[in-house]
C-alpha cells in the first residue's frame, strides 16, 4: 500500500487539496470529494498550479479524480483522509457514511486541527482502523503529519500510517495519546501564551518578542529541538533554568484577558488590519510572500 495505494479525500479545500497533491505526486491514485461544484471543479487546475509553482511533475494532477459523490470517492480505496470542514457533527456524519462504502481493511483518518478523534470515530463499527493525520498548512510544504491513536486504533493502522506518509516524503509523528492539541499546537501555544503574556505585562511590544523567536532561538529551531538543546547545554543546567524561570511564567489555564480584549474591540489581525500590530494590505501580502519563500527554501534545502 505505500508504494501504488488508492486515497480517498474528502473535502477539497486547502488541506484537502494540498494532501491530494502530495499523494498524487507520490504515485498514488486520489480521488476527491466534495459537495461544494466551486470547490471540487477547481481542484485539478489548483493543483496544477502548484506543482508548476513548485518545479515538480505537473502530470501528477492526472491522478487526481474529482467525485461528485462520497460512495465513489471512497469504494475500494485502502486509505480515506477526511478535511471537511472543522465541524464535530459534520465530521461524525462523514465517517459514518463513509464507514458503510468503504472495504472492511480501509483505514479512516480525520485531518481535525483540534477536535478529539476519539469523538469524531466514537460511531463507527469498527473504531480499529480509525485515527488523526494532522497535516500542517501548506501540505506540500510543511513536512510533518502527526499520526494520532486513540484507545481503540490498531498497531497495525498506525504502522500503515507512518509507513504510507513516510513513503510520500512527509515526516510521519505518532501521538500516542489522543490529546487536545495533539504534539505540535501543544508546543507551539504554550509559546504564544507566553508571548502574550510579556505584551500584557508590558515587559515589551508585540513586535519586539517576534524578533526575539526570530533572531535568537528561532534561528536554531529547525535544526536542533527543545531536548536535544537540553541534552546540549545539560540537564542539570535545564533543571536550574526551570527553577528560576518557570515560577514567572505565565500559567493560566485560560485565553489571556489582554488577547480577549483584542477580540472584543474587533482588532482580529490581518482580516480587520490590527491585532497585536497593525498591518497595512502590502505588509500582509509581504509577510506571507515571506513565509512561502521561506518554506520552499527549506523544502529544496531538504531534497
Ligand atoms: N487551514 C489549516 O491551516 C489547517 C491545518 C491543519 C488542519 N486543518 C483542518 O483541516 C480541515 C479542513 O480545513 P481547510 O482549511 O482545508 O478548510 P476549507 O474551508 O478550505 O475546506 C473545507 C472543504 O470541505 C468542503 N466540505 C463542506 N462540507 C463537506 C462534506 N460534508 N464533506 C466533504 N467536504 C465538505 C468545503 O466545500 C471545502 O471545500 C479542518 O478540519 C481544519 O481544522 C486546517
Amino acid at each position: 500500500m505505500t508504494e501504488k495505494a488508492r486515497i480517498g479525500v474528502l473535502g477539497a479545500g486547502l488541506m484537502g487539496h494540498g494532501i491530494a497533491q502530495v499523494f498524487a505526486l507520490a504515485g498514488h491514485e486520489v480521488s476527491i470529494y466534495d459537495p461544494v461544484a466551486a470547490s471540487l471543479n477547481q481542484v485539478r487546475t489548483r493543483i496544477a498550479a502548484n506543482l508548476r509553482d513548485l518545479g515538480d511533475d505537473e502530470s501528477a494532477a492526472e491522478r487526481v479524480h474529482p467525485r461528485t459523490d462520497l460512495a465513489q470517492a471512497v469504494r475500494d480505496v485502502d486509505f480515506v483522509v477526511e478535511a471537511a470542514p472543522e465541524n464535530l457533527e459534520l465530521k461524525r456524519k462523514l465517517f459514518r457514511e463513509t464507514e458503510q462504502y468503504v472495504r472492511p481493511d480501509t483505514i479512516l483518518a480525520s485531518n481535525t486541527s483540534v477536535i478529539p478523534i476519539t469523538a469524531i470515530m466514537q460511531d463507527l463499527r469498527d473504531r480499529s482502523r480509525a485515527l488523526g493525520t494532522h497535516w500542517w498548512n501548506p501540505p506540500f510544504l510543511v513536512p510533518l503529519v502527526e499520526v494520532i491513536g486513540t484507545q481503540w486504533t490498531s498497531p497495525a493502522a498506525i504502522d500503515l500510517t507512518m509507513r504510507l506518509h513516510a513513503a510520500a516524503g512527509k515526516k510521519p509523528a505518532h501521538v500516542k495519546k489522543d490529546v487536545p492539541g495533539f504534539i505540535g499546537n501543544r508546543l507551539q501555544h504554550a509559546l504564544w501564551r507566553e508571548a502574550v503574556a510579556l505584551v500584557e505585562q508590558d515587559i515589551c511590544d508585540a513586535e519586539t518578542v517576534d524578533t526575539v523567536i526570530k533572531a535568537a532561538f528561532g534561528r536554531r529551531l529547525a535544526v536542533l529541538g527543545p531536548l536535544e538543546n537540553a541534552d546540549l547545554v545539560g540537564t542539570d543546567l535545564t533543571l536550574a533554568i526551570h527553577q528560576t524561570v518557570l515560577p514567572a511564567i505565565d500559567s493560566r489555564p485560560a485565553p489571556s484577558p489582554y488577547l480577549e480584549r483584542l477580540v472584543a474591540e474587533g482588532k482580529l489581525g490581518f482580516k480587520s488590519g490590527e491585532g497585536f500590530r497593525k498591518w497595512s494590505p502590502e505588509q500582509q501580502a509581504a509577510l506571507r510572500a515571506k513565509v512561502v519563500e521561506h518554506l520552499k527554501k527549506a523544502r529544496a534545502n531538504d531534497a
